[in-house]
């Protein structure tokens, strides 16, 4: 920067400003087969008519190789205009967002390969403007990993949760600065109603240099005054207009349940909003889960590992009492599920591989299921001295009371899923290890 003049200077600063307020949010996640195909996600100003994604290989220095590719989403969204809100002073206020929501899945990508791209603004053909470089890698290394971080429900005017939960991130990419994506259980804001909370999020540099797979958290999903109303039933707008996930989906869920493969791991992701009994919703929900394990077990590349993500937890951190552990491990034992990652809860649960209700040694069936705590150093729980129910399946808890922050390394090779529970310093505080299943 020292070599710049103060008019380049000046000039990149305002390139930057501008361009901010006419393209945003931009992030990247993961296409169905994430060694091939990657989706990108972001909005435009209503003045902005021509916006697209310029892509190359990390290895490509000028660009030469850069592919354009115009959006396939390209829609008016008027979903968060007039939401209450507050502004990062604390003033209460009314949101005022409405955009162009534009979405593309890149494919033909090539396996285990660094990517960057830039989203341009093209509405002024004599000086496009070009947002700053994003990052990602697509799946294909036979060894991978993953930081599993949630509940850090970003809110502007308290600026330190975000600090922390992105500081643990860092961290995790300290420890192992190869780190290929973030997988989270949601509660990432918290208000989804509040367009600006999204939209402060996504300029964090996590956004410009990861993928990221996300589930629609309760926090995600609602609004500033939803638990006043006590109205809980919200489309998942927040959600949809806020990602660009595979559509491979359910009815009604599209993009917002999904499932891709990252290397020799399937990942399905549920959405915790929409999974009510009575409206015969989970029954959807668990439907959808065994076609898609039938699915990719029958097709040609079967995948090692199948790990399932929700919001809402297993257990009750507090008392240990069955959340979702009860609804969901009949499904999981039939599917064969072998990691099962939730949050909400704010306590770390973990507990041995899991089959009809019993402990397992892992290596034929069995399902790990593991929930993380809050990151946001604000939002976490004590379990103080709750007698603890279904201690014979709980292996381990963990939380630092309300100052919780920390996340599970995810490392992944041909025939193990390592887990490692790490705090704020990179301490491994808990650890497992997910076996392939000898069938
Ligand atoms: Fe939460």
């Amino acid at each position: 920067m020292k070599h710049l003049t103060a008019t380049a200077a000046f000039l990149l600063a305002f390139t930057a400003a501008t361009f901010g307020q006419n393209v945003f949010s931009i992030s990247t996640g993961p296409g169905e087969n994430a060694s091939t195909q990657m989706g990108i996600s972001w909005a435009t100003g209503l003045d902005v008519h021509d916006s697209y994604v310029l892509y190359t290989e990390e290895s490509d220095a000028d660009w030469s190789r850069a592919i354009k590719v115009l959006p396939q989403q390209q829609e008016l969204c008027t979903s968060f205009q007039g939401i209450p809100s507050n502004r990062a002073d604390g003033e209460a206020f009314f949101e005022d967002a409405v955009f162009t929501k534009c979405g593309v899945m890149l494919t033909g990508l090539r396996p285990d390969t660094d990517y960057k791209y830039t989203v341009v603004d093209a509405s002024k053909t004599d000086s496009p403007l070009k947002s700053r470089e994003y990052h990602f890698r697509t799946a294909g290394a036979s060894k991978w990993s993953a930081c599993i971080i949630s509940d850090f429900h970003s809110y502007p005017p308290l600026p330190g949760r975000l600090v922390s939960a992105m500081g643990m991130i860092d961290r995790i990419q300290e420890i192992d600065p190869s780190l290929d994506f973030v997988f989270s259980p949601g509660d990432v804001v918290a208000w989804g109603g509040s367009y600006s909370f999204w939209r402060r999020l996504f300029e964090e540099p996590n956004f410009s240099e990861l993928m990221w797979a996300r589930v629609n958290g309760n926090h995600d999903n609602w609004t500033k005054t939803t638990t006043l109303t006590g109205n809980f039933d919200i489309p998942h707008d927040f959600f949809t207009y806020t990602s660009y996930y595979p559509a491979n989906g359910y009815r009604g869920e599209l993009g917002i349940c999904y499932h891709f493969r990252y290397g020799n791991t399937l990942f399905i992701m549920l959405n915790t909003e929409d999974m009510s009994d009575k409206k015969g919703e989970f029954e959807e929900a668990a439907q959808w889960v065994r076609s898609v394990v039938a699915q990719a077990r029958a097709g040609e590349d079967a995948p090692t590992f199948i790990v399932a993500c929700m919001h809402y937890e297993w257990f009750v951190g507090t008392n240990g009492r069955t959340s979702q552990y009860g609804r969901w491990s009949e499904v999981f034992d039939e599917v064969g599920m072998d990691l099962a990652v939730a949050g909400n809860n704010h306590v770390y649960v973990r507990t041995q591989p899991l089959y009809k209700g019993e402990k397992t040694d892992g290596k034929r069936n069995g399902t790990v299921y593991i929930q993380t705590t809050a990151s946001d150093n604000e939002r976490g729980r004590s379990f103080a001295d709750e007698p603890l129910q279904n201690a014979e399946l709980i292996e381990k808890r963990w939380t630092e009371g309300s100052k919780s922050v920390s996340a599970i390394h995810m490392e992944v090779s041909s025939d193990t899923i390592s887990l490692k529970l790490r705090d704020r310093d990179g301490n491994v505080v808990d650890s497992c290890t997910v076996h392939a299943k000898k069938h």
